[in-house]
């Protein structure tokens, strides 16, 4: 796996110092390393999203930004200010956990008012800002209902509002939607985003799910093992990912092993593919040749497309798309995603086992070493 070398990922507006700059952190647990010399500069307002699998240390990055967890090296900075030493309290960010953690003998009003309560802000402008906030995330009528009372949707908002209310510089944000199910999720997902714009403050938003990140982020860090492998816009590392373990974690990759020659990918199952030349990448080198199954093109084809011919292993049918599972070669399958727009397509999609031709635009592939 090619391990990407990012000094510094991401860069700040010029002039004001990044919102949030984390340099050089590590963190290690015994002989285990949670997260390995992270570089990470994130912009003021700016929506930001920590991706990668379960364990690759998105909580101790988050962690660590909020105080709750030193770490082992390395600086953390709000604002240009260095906080490494200051406690949870001393900085200006605010956590949203998975869990919500609302006090449930509280009102929903009362939870929200809790943290402008005891940094001691007058009674009248509490009410205010609580009225203001719980109006924001669309609960103008429930402050005087208990959290027990709330659907999950509805206390994740109380949670959201909690931590807003206080403006923090920053508000970091553990998997807050993991609870929810997958309607509301990606309800929520919208809300959340138009709220972090119309509020302006900057989100640092941890998830495992790739289309969470790439539905809401200005910019996502795709983290494996304690690094961050990419880091971009969603368009950056869905359509260019940088490395394989990138390619294959952001959505469905068909990765196909060959060998580089020439402008051309011989596949190991025989034809040569033409992709044009690429830099960095050494005649003869083994690749894999990466291309996204809606890239993939069934019928039409124009003049200088790749072509290869295979076997119809699997139709699946959902609705809006129908996808293909095609055999290039004994273990060498390729999923191509297809809109179903044209009625006379479905009525002879395929069944399985035709041989047929695919083929796809050389830009639209990487040759990942
Ligand atoms: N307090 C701790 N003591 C020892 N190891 C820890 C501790 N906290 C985290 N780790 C380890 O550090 C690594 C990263 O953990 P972390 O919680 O940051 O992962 P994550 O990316 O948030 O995963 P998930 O998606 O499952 O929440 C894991 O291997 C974990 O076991
Ligand atoms: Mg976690």
């Amino acid at each position: 796996m090619t391990s990407i070398d990012t000094p510094r990922a991401g860069a700040a507006e010029a002039g004001a110092p990044p919102a949030v700059r984390l340099d050089r952190i590590s963190k290690t647990y015994g002989n285990s390393t949670a997260v390995d010399d992270l570089c990470l500069d994130i912009a003021p307002g700016e929506f930001f999203s920590l991706l990668g699998p379960s364990g690759c240390g998105k909580t101790t990055s988050l962690r660590m930004i909020g105080g709750f967890t030193d770490p082992s090296a390395g600086t953390v900075l709000l604002s240009g200010e260095d906080v490494t030493a200051l406690p949870p309290d001393k900085r200006n960010v605010n956590t949203v956990f998975q869990s919500y953690a609302l006090f449930d003998h509280l009102s929903v009003a009362d939870n929200v008012a809790f943290g402008l309560k005891r940094k001691g802000v007058a009674r009248a402008e509490i009410r205010t800002r609580v009225a203001a906030m719980l109006e924001r995330v669309q609960l103008g009528g429930l402050g005087d209902r208990k959290p027990g009372t709330l659907s999950g949707g509805q206390r994740q908002r109380v949670a959201l509002a909690r931590a807003l209310v206080n403006r923090p510089q920053v508000l970091l944000l553990d998997e807050p939607l993991a609870a929810l199910d997958l309607k509301l999720r990606r309800r929520m997902q919208v809300e959340l985003k138009q709220i972090q714009r119309e509020v302006g403050i900057t989100f640092v938003f941890v998830t495992h799910d790739q289309d969470e990140a790439l539905t809401m982020s200005d910019r996502v860090a795709v983290m494996n093992e304690g690094r961050v492998e990419q880091c971009g816009t969603p368009e950056d590392v869905y359509e260019h990912p940088a490395s394989r373990f990138v390619a294959s974690f952001m959505g469905t990759s068909n990765l196909v092993p060959g060998t580089y020659r020439d402008g051309q990918v011989v596949l190991d199952c025989g034809p040569a593919l033409p992709v044009g030349p690429r830099d960095g990448v050494a005649d003869g080198a083994a690749v894999s040749l990466s291309v996204r199954p809606e890239k993939i093109w069934l019928s039409d084809f124009e003049p200088g497309m790749a072509l290869v011919r295979g076997v119809v292993r699997e139709t699946v049918y959902s609705g809006p798309t129908t996808t293909y599972l095609i055999e290039l070669a004994p273990d060498v399958t390729v999923s191509v995603l297809e809109q179903n727009t044209d009625r006379s397509r479905m009525e002879d999609r395929w069944c399985g086992g035709e041989s047929v031709e695919i083929g796809w635009r050389p830009e639209h592939c990487l040759v990942l070493e």
